[in-house]
């Protein structure tokens, strides 16, 4: 069994918290603390590099976790980065990430982006023709490096969640490889730069089977492309969407068991393309921990014990507004760090902000919480943060890095002068 989806149990968040509260990153006045386990994150990116081909470039979502140490700590270890937009682009270049391997994927890329991109060798993905037809009128063979892939909207059935499933008809992404195919063939006869597809069907809540289907409609397409304009397909990128744990119950596909699939039941493809992965969610949700202050606890009913905490819908966006489709598991460490035992005792979590939905989850057993216990919210390290909310203005949480036992900053905690000057005309400077 894949030691991949391993999750940072009870007895670490344990550790982790009291290493927090040794070195200065939580204090008395502390509210809530994210923290890295970068060793994990290391040990994942290792496994990633050796299930897939060696030569793939696994581009790491950046819209998991953007953090620029963390951005980097994944660039020292082998991984390139997949960004969403130009802002995403910048990030991936301050993180010492090689043009080459940043995976450039917008839907609605401006002229300047495509011209910045194409300046600087960055792998675009076209989301459409029009899209295409920009970047030829634009790319110079004599100076431009850039690889161009198209995203196809494979067309499979969607995943179990509908907001994330993007791989199915009516998708607002790619071009459809059955209405589209014989212009998606034309196009590849046209340009030498154009050289690579993409595909991504969702983002959790899709099935291996799901994932492999759509790569068996990507490699008959590009089969085809390559038997009718006699020239190779240089990359193939398969996106990101391998689920991850957040549910003591479940057992995601490990990314071994994916890249075994792939090299057994497409052997021409990875000999004749260079595979690319985007992953972002498999890689960081288990590596992140959040800590959140109960700052009050109120018991309005005899069966009902409503605690306060200090993370809410601005960190658990998607919980809290989709909560029947996403979910975390809680812990309740007391006040001196020690777990505390699940009883009878049901709890309901507040999130902080003004508004009757803020909350993160109703009448859980976690044990009987007091004011100054700590929350634990596991498997929070991707799309969390990466989400934040400015609803209520609160700040975002310092986030702390942990590495062979050692804790570092890898973002401090927003003060209020940040958010005075985030809203400020001035707010650059
Ligand atoms: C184009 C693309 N690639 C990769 C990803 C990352 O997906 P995941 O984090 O589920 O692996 C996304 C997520 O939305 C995406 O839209």
């Amino acid at each position: 069994m894949s030691s991949y989806h391993s999750r940072i149990s009870p007895s670490e968040a344990e550790a982790i918290w009291t290493c927090a509260a040794q070195h200065g990153f939580l204090n008395p006045d502390s509210r809530s603390l994210i923290v890295h386990d970068l060793n994990r994150l290391k040990a994942r990116i290792q496994i990633l590099q050796t299930a897939f081909p060696a030569n793939t470039l696994h581009a790491i979502a950046i819209k998991a976790n953007p953090l620029v140490e963390v951005l980097k700590f994944c660039v020292q270890n082998g991984s390139g980065l997949e960004a969403a937009s130009i802002e995403e682009v910048h990030l991936a270049l301050a993180a010492d990430c090689h043009p080459q391997r940043i995976v450039f994927d917008s839907p609605a890329k401006t002229l300047d982006e495509i011209r910045f991109c194409l300046e600087k060798g960055i792998h675009l993905n076209v989301n459409g023709f029009s899209e295409l037809q920009r970047i030829a009128d634009m790319y110079d063979d004599d100076v431009h490096r850039s690889n161009v892939g198209i995203r196809i909207n494979p067309e499979i059935s969607a995943g179990a969640i509908g907001q994330t499933s993007v791989g199915s008809i009516g998708s607002k992404f790619g071009v459809s490889i059955n209405q589209q195919r014989s212009q998606i063939i034309d196009a590849f006869g046209q340009f030498e730069w154009f050289n690579g597809l993409h595909v991504h069907v969702g983002s959790q809540g899709v099935t291996l089977d799901q994932l492999c289907t759509a790569l068996q409609q990507i490699e008959g397409l590009r089969q085809e492309i390559v038997a009718k304009t006699n020239r190779n397909i240089s990359f193939v990128d398969i996106g990101g969407g391998l689920p991850a744990i957040y549910d003591s119950n479940a057992s995601p596909p490990s990314p071994e068991e994916y890249a075994d699939r792939i090299k057994a039941e497409h052997p021409d493809l990875v000999r004749h393309s260079q595979l690319i992965t985007e992953f972002g969610r498999c890689v960081h949700a288990g590596c992140g921990v959040a800590f959140s202050k109960i700052e009050y606890v109120k018991q309005n009913s005899s069966d009902r014990v409503e605690a306060t905490i200090h993370l809410g819908a601005d960190f658990l966006l998607r919980p809290v507004y989709r909560s029947t489709e996403w979910k975390h598991e809680f812990l309740l460490l007391d006040a001196k760090g020690k777990l505390k035992t699940p009883n009878q005792s049901k709890t309901t979590l507040n999130g902080p902000l003004c508004f009757g939905g803020d909350v993160i989850a109703r009448d859980i057993q976690i044990g009987a919480p007091e004011p100054d216990d700590w929350l634990v919210i596991r498997d929070c390290g991707a799309y969390t943060t990466s989400m934040w909310s400015r609803h209520c203005n609160r700040g975002i949480p310092g986030v702390a890095g942990l590495i062979d036992g050692q804790m570092q900053w890898l973002r401090q905690q927003e003060t209020p002068e940040d958010l005075v000057r985030y809203w400020s005309n001035n707010h650059n400077g």
